[in-house]
């Protein structure tokens, strides 16, 4: 059984971070979403994947190639135009199993597959969605169902008050080959808003399994955020790299920070990152590798990717910073998302 991962989306509400990128190449705790994705599948037993491409496929292609610095094997499904999150599944069909699971790869989790597979193989149904409860559906497709599990409809963004349920389409999905015939060729087709919909009207069985764990999506620049802090309140306990030195302070490999500077709980600083003296990191700080920041800095609530470079005295609270920025000295910046793509690499 492989996994179709669908890559390809122009990720718009995370602009400017998903500008020039695709957004499961954002990084989460210094590495790129889509490789903590690969390791966390893997872990699970798969070892197959198609990657559905489209926005900036070359950077992902660049970055994983045919899968083996992994242990994987990866091919690559690359739509003519966007074909959406069912017609990017339907133009990968030739290289899907007859089982296979798909996953929207903007989804950070932590979901043990096993549950869902088994049972799907329990129901027979042609396509088992997992299901996550959510505080406040009214932002999503909330499902209704059966006694059985079957899924009898969904309801786009209700009110509160009408929600029949909590439980939302979490974006990972066990389907068979046959349920491909629903989706035609070459055609933009959403899987959330047509294709189950249209396998429902057409009774073909969709049934739902509610999957437990981390779950959330980072197409918003303050889910981005939250998903975060999250990390760094061990509320998800995502892998890290770097090593945990204190109470909630992790410290990568080949870091020179001056004595007088001072970590605040909860940090994570990458490989080789330079810290001037008198600055103050954290708390809810994620800097990224190689990146040098100056004498004076105060830097809280704050992610910054790979390479930045934070001149003398600059005070950042609730920023994002893209690759290889570089600003300063002494400005004072709050709530800032700022990206200088010229300098990306993946
Ligand atoms: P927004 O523009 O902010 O809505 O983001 P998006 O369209 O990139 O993502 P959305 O949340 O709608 O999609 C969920 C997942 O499916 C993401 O991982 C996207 O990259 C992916 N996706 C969405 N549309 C397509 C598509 O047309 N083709 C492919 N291959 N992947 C897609």
């Amino acid at each position: 059984m492989n996994a179709l991962l669908l890559a390809g989306g122009l990720g718009t509400r995370l602009r400017p971070l998903t500008e020039q990128m695709p957004k499961p190449m954002a990084l989460v705790a210094n590495r790129p979403w889509l490789e903590h994705l690969v390791i966390h599948l893997k872990n699970q037993g798969i070892d197959h994947f198609v990657f559905a491409v489209k926005h900036y496929q070359e950077l992902i292609r660049n970055h994983f190639g045919d899968g083996s610095r992994w242990g994987v094997s990866i091919r690559y499904a690359l739509e003519p135009t966007l074909l959406g999150t069912a017609g990017a599944i339907k133009n990968a069909e030739d290289m899907l199993d007859e089982r296979f699971i798909v996953v929207n790869a903007d989804i950070v989790h932590e979901i043990q597959l096993l549950p869902l597979l088994e049972y799907h193989r329990q129901h027979g149904g042609l396509v088992t969605i997992g299901l996550t409860e959510v505080e406040d559906p009214t932002q999503y497709g909330v499902v209704e169902q059966d006694e059985h599990g079957r899924i009898l409809r969904f309801v786009e963004k209700p009110r509160m008050e009408e929600a029949p349920s909590c439980k939302v389409n979490a974006g990972i999905y066990v389907m068979e080959r046959q349920s491909l015939s629903y989706i035609p060729t070459n055609q933009a087709v959403s899987i959330e808003r047509e294709t189950f919909p249209l396998l429902i009207r057409e009774t073909a069985s969709v049934y739902g399994k509610v999957i437990t764990g981390y779950w959330k999506d980072m197409g918003t620049k303050d889910r981005y955020r939250i998903i975060h802090w999250d990390i760094l309140n061990r509320r998800f306990a995502l892998p890290l790299s770097a090593q945990e030195k204190g109470q909630g302070i992790w410290v990568g490999d080949g870091c020179e920070i001056a004595s007088g500077a001072l970590l605040v709980p909860p940090v994570l600083i990458g490989n080789r990152v330079r810290i001037g003296e008198r600055s103050i990191i954290g708390p809810y700080a994620v800097i990224g590798d190689d990146c040098l920041l100056g004498r004076n800095v105060r830097c809280s609530e704050t992610i910054m990717w790979n390479r930045c470079k934070i001149g003398d005295a600059m005070h950042l609270n609730n920023c994002i910073f893209g690759n290889g920025l570089e600003l300063g000295p002494s400005q004072i910046l709050h709530g800032a998302v700022v990206n200088r793509m010229e300098v990306m690499r993946a």
